[in-house]
């Protein structure tokens, strides 16, 4: 007989929450993936396990950077123990290339949410610098990128310094260790919440293909959207049928999951060193 009793509190996009007790909370991620920002009804195999994997790896490597949420990978390797906190309501995201709606912000007004930036950029250019980009947290819809003073109205002006350094740092560190393994982190999104001592800490999931751009570094050139590492079949796929990308989404053909598996898995094992059965066999071997 097990125990525990857990709680159901919640159910995201891709996560079921789950309280453990009071400073404790379950984060199971699923395998339901999104594209166009529609839930589609098919599932990709393992992929809630590759997020949950690569999150606590770096997890695990970044405690120098910020304290995070990470307490323990269950052994099912797709559920993540973690410190409650309570949540930042904006989304950290770092940008250091061109793409989405910061190219769509740059294309109009020769900025990105108010960050000045040099003109004549193409689609998908590397920036001189990263960026740091806060949006809302929508409830439903999409996030809308918000400017310094709103973001500053949110979580107060000295809380926006720490978390603008902080995700910078972060990005940084992950930028450079995916680019030396062949992937382009072009942009990511964080999520920082407080303990109950008022300290920032990282929670959520972290640079996982989910909340990041991963591009294939071969295969990138600037002046056109990117190939995306892992959703690209996918993408195509849709493409295809002249779906209008609202929902509900079409259902996925067995190749385009297993190709897309594949591309997830390949992120996995090039980003953490670690072989993919060994993380099945032993989640503890992504935090070594
Ligand atoms: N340590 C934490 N404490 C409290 N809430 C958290 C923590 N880590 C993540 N969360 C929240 O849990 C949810 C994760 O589920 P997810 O499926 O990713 O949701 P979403 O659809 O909002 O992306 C998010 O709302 C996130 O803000
Ligand atoms: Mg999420």
């Amino acid at each position: 007989m097990n125990s525990e009793t857990v709680v159901h509190v919640a159910s995201g996009k891709v996560r079921e929450i789950f309280e453990l007790d009071d400073e404790r909370l379950l984060l199971v991620a699923s395998d339901r993936i999104s594209t166009f920002d529609v839930v589609l009804p098919t599932e990709i195999t393992d992929k809630g396990r590759v997020l949950t994997g690569l999150s606590a790896f770096w997890f695990a490597r970044t405690r120098e950077i910020v304290p995070n949420h990470l307490l323990g990978v269950r052994p099912d390797g797709r559920s993540t123990e973690a410190r409650r906190l309570r949540m930042l309501p904006i989304e950290c995201v770092v940008r250091g290339y061109l793409a989405g709606s910061g190219w769509k912000d740059y294309e109009r007004t020769g900025s990105t949410s108010g960050h000045p930036l040099p003109a004549g950029l193409e689609d998908s250019a590397r920036l001189p610098e990263p960026i740091f980009t806060p949006a809302t947290k929508a409830q439903v819809g999409h996030d809308e990128n918000i400017d310094r003073d709103q973001a500053a109205e949110l979580v107060g002006p000295e809380r926006l310094e720490e978390v603008e350094r902080v995700a910078i740092e972060l990005y940084s560190h992950g930028a450079d260790h995916a680019a030396a393994r062949g992937i382009i982190l072009a942009d990511t999104k964080f999520e920082f919440g407080l303990d109950a001592d008022d300290r920032l800490v990282l929670g959520d999931e972290a640079l996982t293909p989910d909340s990041s751009r991963f591009w294939p570094a071969d295969e990138y050139s600037p002046g056109r959207t990117q190939t995306s590492f892992d959703k690209q079949y996918v993408r195509d796929y849709c493409e295809s049928l002249g779906w209008n990308k609202t929902a509900p989404g079409p259902e996925l053909p067995a190749d385009v999951v297993e190709g897309t598996r594949a591309r997830y898995v390949e992120a996995f094992e090039r980003l953490t060193e670690v072989s993919f059965d060994d993380y099945l066999d032993d989640p503890s071997s992504v935090l070594r």
